[in-house]
């Protein structure tokens, strides 16, 4: 026992303590709990009762020794760093800092709102809870339309008064508010996210986002509509563009009509994404109803307008070739970490 002791002080006084791992190598291997001192501790039990006192002795000197040690290399670390006088190994690799990126959606987003703000839209925004009375009612929809169902809708409360909250089914409430609050003439674009009770699959998610458009002044018309929406697609998906104009129903609009773009994957020759049409649909569209204008105050024999509304994912999945709707949602680091700044 005597002779470890006397051993294990010769080694601790040898010790060399020249960098923070150093220190933290010879904590571990002396002072800490279950180290080597703390273990001569132990033995101390199995010594000769006589012998006790003077072995225990040696053995607070050898623990004694090993904590001032310590501590002593422990302050001059302290002291290096705040003195700014910690060596810098220039050898070693440089650490790499990760910067956020905008997310695709943003990045297609940003497109949509630059093109139309280019045009003099302003951006107006709403909230994704909405009052079923907004989403639907105002917006012309009959008591009894499939839309508001509770397999397309996510309700949030049923209020007995009947103006239910839910998670907005379309950007088009948001016409609504604009509509409510000022005074025409308007416009603006409303981006965001919509909710729809869908079956999630690689094609469709129960959110996704829209941007909607309002118009109204004096004598618009249906040719205003298709001048404006026909810039649009000539700077989004390039000036050979072709559109075609559908009609269609919406009880907000009428007349109403859904708009083709010639696929610009194919060039309009039919590929596995138009499936063989050679169209691909990017938006609904149409003259704002007399009925949505007078619900909100506004005089249809004196104002008219136009409104349209158009997915952005779609969009983000063909622009940069991405299979399956669910990855925009996922905030996958490895899906995100390829869209850099
Ligand atoms: N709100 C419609 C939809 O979600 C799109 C639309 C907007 C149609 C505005 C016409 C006018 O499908």
């Amino acid at each position: 026992m005597e002779n470890t002791i006397r051993s294990l002080q010769q080694e601790i006084i040898d010790f060399e303590i020249s960098t923070p791992e150093d220190l933290e190598a010879f904590r571990i291997r002396y002072t800490v709990r279950k180290g080597l001192i703390a273990n001569l501790f132990g033995q101390l039990k199995s010594v000769e009762p006589a012998e006790k006192p003077r072995i225990g002795q040696m053995l607070n000197q050898l623990k004694q020794t090993a904590e001032t040690k310590s501590a002593e290399a422990a302050e001059k670390f302290a002291s290096e760093v705040s003195g700014g006088k910690r060596k810098i190994d220039l050898t070693l690799p440089g650490r790499r800092y990760f910067t956020g990126s905008e997310h695709p959606v943003q990045k297609v987003l940003g497109e949509m709102k630059r093109i139309f703000s280019d045009m003099g839209f302003s951006i107006a925004t709403g909230p994704e809870l909405e009052l079923d009375s907004y989403n639907f009612d105002m917006l012309n929809f009959p008591p009894d339309h499939p839309a508001r169902d509770m397999q397309d809708t996510f309700f949030i409360t049923r209020e007995e008064n009947g103006n239910d909250v839910l998670l907005r089914t379309h950007t088009s409430p948001v016409q609504i508010r604009v509509m409510l609050d000022r005074e025409p003439p308007i416009r603006v674009i409303c981006p965001g996210k919509v909710y729809r009770n869908e079956a999630i699959s690689a094609r469709s998610y129960c959110v996704f986002h829209q941007l909607e458009g309002l118009y109204i002044d004096k004598n618009v018309s249906f040719a205003d509509l298709k001048a404006t929406i026909y810039s649009f697609a000539k700077q989004m998906f390039g000036s050979d563009v072709k559109l075609r104009f559908r009609p269609s129903f919406f009880p907000f609009t009428e007349p109403s009509a859904e708009v083709d773009v010639t696929c610009y994957l194919c060039g309009g020759k039919g590929c596995r994404v138009c499936k063989k049409s050679g169209w691909l649909e990017i938006m609904g569209c149409g003259m704002v109803h007399p009925n949505v204008l007078r619900n909100c105050g506004i005089d249809p024999e004196t104002w008219s307008g136009y409104a349209f509304g158009m997915g952005v994912d779609r969009t983000v999945l063909l622009r940069y070739k991405i299979d399956d709707i669910r990855l925009l949602f996922e905030n996958d680091i490895r899906m995100l970490k390829q869209f850099p700044a």
